[in-house]
């Protein structure tokens, strides 16, 4: 099932690479690249160019899976993968006020290549964000943003109404609707504290100069900012 979507979309677009929510379901496909969206739809905020839909599809009220396909990304093998919930639909378009509540820990996504590639991601068991309470019958809207190396982001988002564990109009979740293919590896990500916030600019200043430039001081104080997410390749 998961393949011959795949190869049916990946016929039709293979130009416009990107994500695919698999489980619970998605906005619609928006890998189109036209006139409107000369780019490719799935680099608009916060939806990938997709309204809010009505047809939501259920999910647990205490969280539960999430697949997609991540690997419609021409040119680039790694990405960082955040998931966020915007609650109800008193935002812009009858969507939420907002996206900022993430469900899990932004993580590095390695694929096999630079070219697309079928894998899908499963994470079984995805939260709601912390500290909230949701009831049965309550609307949200989930979003995947796959940030490219270039930073740059993707996005693609699902409108889901919650639904006790258990409700028989909770897709059903098994292994060929949710499984990690084993071409797609998984990173941690690293923040290193370069200057504390506060801190004397004294501490950037000696460290450049240590470098053997005092003139280049001012520069290179930024410098460790910019840099200061890291890759952890395993
Ligand atoms: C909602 O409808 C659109 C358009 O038919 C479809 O592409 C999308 O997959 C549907 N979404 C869900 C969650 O069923
Ligand atoms: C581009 O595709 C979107 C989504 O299907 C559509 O809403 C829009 O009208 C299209 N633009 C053109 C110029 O065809
Ligand atoms: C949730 O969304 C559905 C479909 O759009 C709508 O019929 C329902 O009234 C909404 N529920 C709430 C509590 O807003
Ligand atoms: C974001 O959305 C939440 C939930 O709808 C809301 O309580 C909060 O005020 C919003 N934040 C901003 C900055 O709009
Ligand atoms: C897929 O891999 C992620 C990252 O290691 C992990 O959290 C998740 O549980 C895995 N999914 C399955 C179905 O094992
Ligand atoms: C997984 O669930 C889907 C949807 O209910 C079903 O079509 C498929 O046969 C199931 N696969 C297995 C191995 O049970």
């Amino acid at each position: 099932m998961l393949a011959s979507v795949f190869t049916t979309l990946l016929l039709s677009t293979l130009a416009t690479a990107h994500v695919i929510l698999t489980y619970p379901g998605w906005r619609g496909n928006n890998l189109i690249e036209n006139d409107t969206f000369p780019f490719g739809m799935q680099w608009m905020y916060p939806c990938g160019g997709m309204g809010t839909t009505r047809n939501r599809t259920f999910w647990p009220t205490l969280g539960g899976a999430i697949a997609f396909q991540p690997g419609w990304f021409q040119g680039h093998d790694k990405a960082t993968i955040y998931i966020n919930l915007g609650f109800g639909t008193d935002g812009p378009d009858n969507g939420p006020k907002n996206m900022s509540f993430t469900m899990v820990p932004p993580f590095g996504l390695l694929g096999p290549s630079k070219g697309p590639y079928p894998g899908t991601v499963c994470l079984p068991q995805v939260p709601l964000p912390a500290n909230t309470v949701m009831n049965p019958g309550d609307n949200a809207t989930i979003q995947v943003v796959e940030l490219a190396q270039h930073g740059a982001a993707l996005y693609s988002c699902v409108d889901i109404t919650f639904a006790a564990p258990g409700d028989p109009r909770i897709g059903h979740v098994n292994e060929t609707n949710c499984f990690n293919s084993t071409d797609l590896g998984f990173a941690d990500i690293y923040t290193i504290t370069t200057k504390e916030v506060g801190a004397s600019i004294d501490a950037t200043t000696t460290r450049a100069t240590a470098i053997g430039s005092s003139i280049r001081a001012g520069v290179m104080g930024y410098v460790p900012l910019v840099l200061g997410v890291f890759w952890l390749l395993i």
